[in-house]
């Protein structure tokens, strides 16, 4: 492992114990945009210790959590999401994971995603990524039709935003896909996609705390990562979000009906 791949690792890995030791436990929460949007004391907690121990590691830092902002002013730019999946954390749903990401000059160069309840290590960086330390591979369905999709589309806010297109365009993928599933964790379900234990992510809303960590991962085992715009804006690093679209390397996205279906309102960023 790289020197920041080691880092991130640590970093994902520091706030293990006291997320176990909260899980199950019905912690208190507070809102943040929304009443879908939890937060609790641990999300806080997690993301001071985090941030603590990168910039003891790696002093010339700046450092971007989502829950308390940006702080330093370091060349080695870090995306943290101390628990990605706060809603599953909160009512005792084992899917959550903590997200760490390492940037240099502009490029994601290391990252590391870690689920504290099933001890799962995602790890990657510009020698490949890792599950626990071994090589992973993304690779499983060849046709969207045998695939299965994680999306957390739409959200409560995209459905009021949208209307009731948005509905008719989950129906649709739906229908095409094999399976669909919601288990809400974006970075979470990307190490997932890298690790070919799923076959495509995809999310509109979310930030860069949880894809570029996930985004490394997926194409350093042979994944697809690409980004989802909204049409007419300018293009930025994809894992910048807002939107986002990951595949098994084995699953080509010529003529994709994830594509097709917001291919109105969506521009990709490659
Ligand atoms: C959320 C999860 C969810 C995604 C949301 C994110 P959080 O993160 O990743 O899957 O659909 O957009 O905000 O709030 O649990 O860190
Ligand atoms: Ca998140
Ligand atoms: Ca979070």
């Amino acid at each position: 492992m790289t020197d920041l791949t080691l880092v991130a690792a640590d970093a994902a890995t520091c706030v293990a114990d006291q997320l176990r030791a909260a899980f199950r436990s019905r912690p208190d929460m507070e809102f943040k945009r929304d009443r879908h949007d939890p937060v609790t004391v641990h999300d806080r907690a997690a993301e001071a210790k985090i941030r603590e121990l990168i910039l003891a590691a790696v002093p010339d830092s700046r450092i971007v959590g989502e829950e308390g902002g940006a702080i330093g002013e370091g060349s080695v730019h870090w995306y943290v999401d101390p628990i990605d999946g706060t809603a599953n954390f909160v009512a005792g749903l084992a899917f959550f994971c903590t997200s760490v990401a390492a940037v240099v000059d502009g490029e994601v160069v290391a990252g590391a995603i870690y689920d504290p309840v099933r001890d799962d290590l995602f790890t990657a960086g510009p020698d490949g990524a890792y599950h626990n330390g071994s090589p992973m591979r993304s690779a499983g369905a060849t046709a969207e039709t045998e695939a299965l999709l994680i999306t957390s589309y739409p959200s409560p806010r995209e459905l009021r935003a949208e209307g009731e297109p948005a509905l008719g365009r989950l129906g649709r993928l739906l229908t095409e896909y094999r399976t669909l599933r919601r288990p809400g964790s974006a970075a979470l379900s990307l190490a997932h996609v890298a690790a070919g234990w799923a076959d495509v992510a995809l999310g509109l809303s979310v930030n860069a705390w949880d894809l570029a960590a996930g985004a490394l991962l997926v194409r350093q085992a042979g994944g697809r990562f690409l980004g989802l715009r909204p049409a007419g804006t300018p293009a930025t690093a994809n894992w910048l979000g807002p939107g986002y679209l990951a595949t098994v390397g084995t699953l080509a996205v010529d003529g994709s009906v994830v594509l097709d279906t917001f291919a109105a309102s969506h521009e990709v960023t490659p």
